[in-house]
């Protein structure tokens, strides 16, 4: 069974083979949302982009990012902005699907003031 470290909540979790990261996370009682986030989300549809996530680790064992999840990271300011200077690590947890170990950062914050965004 792979197992998904959360590195903000210092937890790890056994998850099935192909299992979605949201799901998983929930059933663990990882928070994913912030703020209003917590009760007005897409339910995992891919579309609000507040379940993002950064993999820090196991890029490789999580599946590939979707058209769906690409296309709303761009359109969604949440997502659009989430990615900058993370245009690898940054996924939406629940259009992700995990096969091996990996460590994740939920709860990841915006960073608009960063060096990267203004350059
Ligand atoms: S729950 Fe809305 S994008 Fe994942």
């Amino acid at each position: 069974m792979p197992k998904v470290t959360f590195l903000s909540d210092k937890k790890s979790i056994d998850v099935p083979e192909g299992a979605n990261l949201r799901r998983q996370a929930m059933k663990n009682g990882v928070e994913l949302y912030t703020g209003p986030h917590r009760y007005f989300n897409c339910r995992g549809n891919g579309m609000c982009c507040s379940c993002r996530v950064y993999v820090k680790k196991g890029e490789e064992n999580v599946s590939r990012r979707g058209f769906w999840e690409w296309l709303n990271t761009w359109i969604n300011p949440l997502g659009f902005f989430a990615r900058i200077g993370h245009e690898r690590e940054m996924r939406l947890a629940c259009q992700t699907r995990v096969y091996g170990d990996c460590e994740v950062e939920a709860r990841p914050e915006l960073n608009l003031h960063g060096e990267k965004f203004w350059n």
